[in-house]
């Protein structure tokens, strides 16, 4: 299913930059961001003043683990504007990001950002073998979530004729897809799933469609899901990576030659991996939380955002930048049951092994007394003849995967297709009912 490279059109100058010249120009672009941030946002300026630090201190990019960390509680406690560096005129539009309590974190581009980000989404489209005259469907939500409107204007900046669909409509997604015949999707890997359930209703094989790309991100999401879609729907199933603080989708974007992690676009967006713990930065190749510093964000400049996202840096391939590695979860979603730390991830792994199971997943976790117990609900594929039996083998096969590769317990209810809540975004797979 590989495309052929000609179909990769011309890439831009600083993706075939040679380390050495990525570096200095990233230096240079990161000095330039510091004076911003320090010069125009308060908050900037108290962190580095309380620790004697100027701007002109960083002479180096190692040297930029001297600058405090920026976290989501910075931003929250600057709700709405606070954090932005240039006049609320010059703020050609805001998005924001829902959290799951409190307040949203607000983010604010120019003009100039959004014909950056637009640029960026284009070289992350083409990276996965999208081209001018390329019809592309976006069922990322538009509104306040930058996956809608950021695929948009990409695919636009790319020359692709777009399909703004948004989320939900389901069936009226399917109608679409097979009237209008795009050539990509860009859409969240949970809502794909779903889709391609509804096309299984309709009727639609989705291998006599055109769609031959897609381009997934906004949730985690693991490498046998990957196989699951590209082997249902008949396409190639690419991985892109953002957040709203740093820009939105496009931070990276796995390139189709290689298909092995999102190539971080280090132009714009400098990556660091820390330890979560201390604080430290990691040497490539280590895991920890990955750590980002805008370079070139004009209205809303991040220095050190912590993403909470848990993955490492590994050398470039299909370009001289790095990649990720695939995220295995947030932080936060960690989940740590009788002492093993368990990210949901691992438990889609082990779902996705069993013959009889769909890719649809819940995973409840609660106390009894003082153990914590997880139930976990996984659906029968369809076609797969249901009965007492069957399900019973199912659940059995699936717990005893669980137990020998992650080492915990569960329970398991093996329950009839199409019985789970399908997502139409990102996916709440995770019911954590302890009292935390
Ligand atoms: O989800 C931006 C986006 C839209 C990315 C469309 C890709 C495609 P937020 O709503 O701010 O922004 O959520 C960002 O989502 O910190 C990760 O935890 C997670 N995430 C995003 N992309 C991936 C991915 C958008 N490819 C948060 N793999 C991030 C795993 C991802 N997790």
């Amino acid at each position: 299913m590989s495309l052929p490279l000609q179909k990769i059109g011309k890439l831009d100058r600083m993706e075939t930059a040679s380390i050495d010249e990525l570096r200095h120009e990233q230096l240079q672009r990161l000095r330039w961001s510091l004076i911003h941030a320090y010069t125009n946002v308060p908050f900037y300026r108290n962190a580095f003043d309380e620790i004697g630090l100027k701007p002109m201190d960083i002479n180096s990019l190692e040297d930029l683990a001297k600058v405090p960390f920026t976290t989501k509680a910075d931003l929250r406690d600057n709700y709405p504007f606070g954090m932005f560096a240039t006049p609320m005129s010059d703020v050609v539009r805001v998005h924001a990001s829902s959290g799951t309590t409190g307040k949203p974190t607000v983010v604010g581009y120019t003009q100039s950002d959004i014909n950056n980000w637009a640029d960026i989404v284009a070289r992350s489209i083409r990276a996965g073998g999208g081209s001018r005259g390329d019809k592309v469907h976006v069922a990322y939500g538009y509104g306040l979530f930058t996956g809608g409107l950021g695929a948009h204007y990409g695919a636009e900046r790319l020359g692709c004729t777009v399909i703004p669909m948004s989320g939900g409509q389901t069936e009226k997604q399917v109608q679409l897809i097979k009237d209008f015949e795009p050539d990509i999707i860009m859409v969240t890997p949970s809502y794909m799933l779903n889709i391609a359930d509804e096309m299984d209703r309709q009727g639609i094989d989705p291998h006599k469609l055109p769609l031959r790309l897609g381009i997934f991100g906004a949730e985690p999401w693991t490498n046998s899901m990957r196989t699951e879609i590209e082997e249902r729907l008949g396409i190639q199933a690419l991985d892109i990576y953002g957040l709203s603080e740093v820009m939105g989708p496009g931070v990276g974007m796995e390139c189709v030659e290689t298909k092995d992690g999102p190539t971080i676009w280090e132009d714009h967006f400098y990556p660091e991996i820390i330890n979560p713990e201390t604080g430290e930065v990691l040497p490539d190749g280590e895991y920890g939380e990955l750590v980002f510093t805008s370079l070139t964000k004009v209205a809303l400049p991040i220095l050190r955002y912590r993403t909470r996202d848990l993955t490492r840096l590994l050398p470039g391939t299909a370009r001289p930048m790095r990649r990720i590695d695939r995220i295995t979860g947030r932080s936060d979603d960690m989940l740590i049951i009788r002492g093993v730390n368990v990210f949901p991830s691992q438990i889609e792994e082990q779902v996705l092994k069993c013959e009889a199971l769909a890719p649809h997943y819940e995973i409840e976790v609660y106390k009894e007394g003082n153990m914590d117990c997880v139930d976990i609900r996984a659906e029968l594929k369809p076609g797969v003849s249901d009965n007492d039996e069957v399900r019973a083998r199912a659940a059995k096969e699936l717990a005893h995967h669980i137990k020998s590769y992650i080492g915990i317990s569960t329970r398991i209810e093996v329950v009839e297709t199409d019985r789970l809540a399908r997502s139409e975004g990102k996916a709440k797979r995770v019911f954590d009912r302890r009292n935390k």
